[in-house]
């Protein structure tokens, strides 16, 4: 039996992606910021696939300190894992100046890439032990509107003119950028690592309550085109629980894809890889 923790299991893709994988009979640990909303999910979860062996645990990605608390109670509770899905993200495209952490760390990039990258090595050693380990990271399709982009070293606490969108798209070239090495590191490992490219998913949109009229119009016009939780959720578990894949970068049909040039660069990847570990220390 697999065991797996997927992070912001308590909504959207990741929830869909913990019922599929209940229903494969693997052991799923809901790592949620908010503990009653995972516990109602790990309740439905448990009901409807008849699989006990579903957990929740809190975790608020944005503080690298609860992060590390997390691995410490994750390894001392379960002793070992198999797949990791990187799943939760902060997209609050409402927010008009940069979230300061209690840590002094920009929100959006401690949850989306300095916890995935917190996570994933503090739980490395779990991995490494299982013979078939599995470490999923999460960017997003609309990278593709951005073929140039690099990543701006001089503004990780959106000093710079804050915008979420920008932001946001910055912190899945820096989750690419993270995956890619990661990679090369582990290629002499047991364990496999992957990104999915996730397409137009249609989001709740009562969970952005603080969006302006204008961007819920945008939502709903966008929801016409969306896919469901759901079908994404499939290329999440076929990754997770699937025959093994060679390539690295997958989109919804599980076809390969190629990152952001800039994605590849070795010299700016082994200088995130650096500011990350100093600013996660
Ligand atoms: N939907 C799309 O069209 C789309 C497109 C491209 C990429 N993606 C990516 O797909 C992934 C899943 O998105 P989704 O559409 O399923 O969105 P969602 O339903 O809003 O799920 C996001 C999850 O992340 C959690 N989260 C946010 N901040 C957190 C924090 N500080 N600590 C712990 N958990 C936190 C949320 O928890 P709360 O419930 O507590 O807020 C929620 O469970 C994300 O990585 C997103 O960037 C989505």
């Amino acid at each position: 039996m697999k065991k797996c923790i997927i992070t912001g299991s308590n909504s959207g893709i990741g929830k869909a992606a913990a019922q599929k994988l209940a229903e494969k009979g693997c052991t799923v640990v809901l790592a949620c910021r908010n503990l009653a909303a995972a516990e109602k999910t790990r309740d439905e979860i448990i009901q409807s696939t008849g699989n006990q062996n579903v957990y929740a645990m809190r975790v608020d990605l944005s503080l690298i300190a609860d992060v590390k608390n997390f691995v410490k109670e994750y390894t001392e509770k379960y002793g070992s894992l198999d797949i990791l899905i990187n799943n939760a993200a902060d997209f609050d495209l409402s927010r008009k100046s940069p979230l300061i952490t209690t840590e002094n760390n920009e929100a959006q990039f401690a949850t989306n890439h300095l916890a995935p990258f917190t996570l994933t090595n503090g739980l490395l050693p779990l991995l490494k032990k299982s013979d078939d380990g599995r470490i999923i990271n999460i960017a997003s399709q609309g990278l593709v509107l951005y073929p140039n982009i690099k990543f701006d070293f001089d503004n990780i606490k959106g000093q710079k003119n804050y915008s979420p969108a920008k932001t946001y798209y910055q912190t899945k070239l820096a989750q690419l950028m993270f995956s890619i090495s990661l990679k090369e590191k582990l290629e002499k490992t047991n364990v496999s690592v992957y990104a999915v490219r996730v397409t137009n998913v249609k989001i709740d949109i009562n969970r952005y309550p603080n969006l302006s009229p204008f961007m819920k119009s945008l939502y709903k016009m966008k929801s016409r085109f969306s896919i469901s939780p759901e079908q994404m959720a499939k290329v999440y578990v076929d990754l997770a629980i699937g025959e093994k894949q060679m390539g690295f970068y997958y989109d919804e049909k599980l076809k390969e894809v190629r990152a952001n040039k800039y994605a590849y660069d070795k010299d700016a990847r082994d200088k995130l890889w650096q500011l990350s570990e100093n600013l996660t220390k």
